[in-house]
């Protein structure tokens, strides 16, 4: 056992007051917390380099100080200029990798909470035969400490390539800065916002018509799901099946299920042609939009033209058997506080549905117990 350790144990078998970094700290936890380190660092009998030096007898380390381990220019000049790992020097290089050796390597954002330092220094300790990190934390070498700290600029944006892991649990979270990537552009932004809300909002301009559709339809959808939208072989089946969702095996199509249009126009738009997503034209898409509401019947004029403006008269059968889901135990389902935070007017208008379907007795058919679910 280390005499870090026994410093502590012996501490406290006689009921001193511990200094606060001592007070803390658990190996048992440290080990929790190394699974940190660990993708980089390996530590123990027969330890070797990874990503990062191995951390054997760390503690009186001279920074940069392994023979056989390639440094950052960083690191070897911070050991020249007098940087050795004790209980202190580290527990300030955990808190900020780049905040004490400006330009390391260690793309690690640090540890913020310090009960985890202590614990993971704690656990290093027991790889630390020689020196006692307790004696050297009472005679800590505070002008080294306090030179790199000085040095503490901003620290440089990590590549992205190498983001840590967010520490675990929520509040391991709290104020944390991991200074990686950069703000979306306005274009990018734009790219990503292709939402539409239920009652239109968001639908890009554009038009297409029922008979447009037909042959976007005919050259890259019939092959999968049929002429008709009776889908060949195991393809989805895109039209028909109204009235059979109390039945026992019911056929849930767009036209039989589907609640809102703005769903199809964001699934075309997002995934189909199946293989080839994102390839349509926003006219396109509501052709074809126009062209599944004519296989399930909802339109019967082949001149009839999808787009922004009419998109409204549109009211998909299904959409009166969806109701707000209002379950209390659903917290986010509140009919009350629809959005917790950032209520915009608008959107205070939202009212989340889900998939529970009203289902009378005399709807059932021909058995008792329907497959779809009840509330
Ligand atoms: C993403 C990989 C990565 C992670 C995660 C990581 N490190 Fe490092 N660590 C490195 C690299 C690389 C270096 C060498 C830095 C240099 O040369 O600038 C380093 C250096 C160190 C050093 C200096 C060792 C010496 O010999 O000078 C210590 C101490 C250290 N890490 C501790 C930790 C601890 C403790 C954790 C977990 C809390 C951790 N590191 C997490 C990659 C990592
Ligand atoms: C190569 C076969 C293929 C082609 C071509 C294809 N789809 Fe699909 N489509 C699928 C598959 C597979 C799914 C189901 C995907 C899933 O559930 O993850 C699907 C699902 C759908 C759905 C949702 C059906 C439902 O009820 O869940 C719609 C709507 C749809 N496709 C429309 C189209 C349109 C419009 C086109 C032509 C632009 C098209 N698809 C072309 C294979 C295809």
């Amino acid at each position: 056992m280390s005499r870090f350790l026994r410093t502590c144990l012996t501490a406290l078998a006689t009921g001193l007051v511990l200094t606060t970094a001592a007070a803390a700290s658990d190996p048992e936890a440290g080990a929790a917390v190394f699974r940190k380190c660990q993708a980089c660092h390996a530590v123990g009998e027969g330890a070797q380099n990874r990503v990062g030096p191995q951390l054997n007898d760390l503690f009186g380390r001279t920074a940069g100080g392994l023979e056989d381990y390639r440094y950052s220019p960083a690191m070897v000049k911070a050991g020249e200029d007098g940087l050795v790992w004790n209980e202190e020097s580290l527990a300030a290089y955990l808190a900020s990798p780049r905040g004490v050796v400006k330009g390391t390597k260690m793309a690690f954002a640090g540890l913020k909470a310090e009960a985890d330092r202590d614990n993971v220094l704690a656990y290093l300790a027991t790889f630390s035969s020689a020196e006692a990190p307790a004696a050297e934390a009472e005679t800590p070498e505070p002008a080294e400490a306090e030179t790199a700290q000085a040095e503490m600029v901003q620290p440089e944006p990590a590549p992205a390539a190498t983001a840590p892991a967010a520490p675990e649990g929520a509040a391991a979270g709290d104020g944390l800065v991991l200074k990686l990537g950069r703000e979306a552009t306005a274009e990018e932004v734009a790219a990503w916002d292709i939402d539409i809300r239920p009652d239109g909002l968001g639908l890009p301009d554009g038009r297409g018509t029922v008979a447009d559709g037909m042959f976007i339809y005919d050259d890259n959808c019939a092959a999968c799901h049929g002429d008709f939208g009776e889908g060949i072989g195991r393809w989805p089946v895109l039209a028909g099946g109204q009235g059979t969702l109390t039945h026992d095996r019911p056929n849930k199509t767009v036209g039989s299920y589907w609640p809102y249009l703005s769903t199809v126009y964001d699934y075309v738009r997002r995934t189909m042609p199946f293989g080839n997503a994102r390839s349509l034209s926003d006219d396109e898409v509501y052709a074809l939009t126009a062209y599944i509401l004519y296989l399930n019947d909802i339109v019967v004029d082949e001149d009839f033209e999808l787009s922004k403006d009419t998109f409204a008269t549109i009211e998909m059968p299904n959409e009166p058997n969806f109701k707000d889901d209002d379950r209390p135990e659903e917290a986010h389902y509140t009919k009350d506080e629809p959005c917790m935070t950032d209520c915009v007017a608008g959107k205070a208008e939202i009212k989340m549905h889900a998939a529970v379907l009203d289902v009378t007795p005399e709807d059932t058919g021909d058995n008792e117990a329907p497959a779809v679910g009840i509330e």
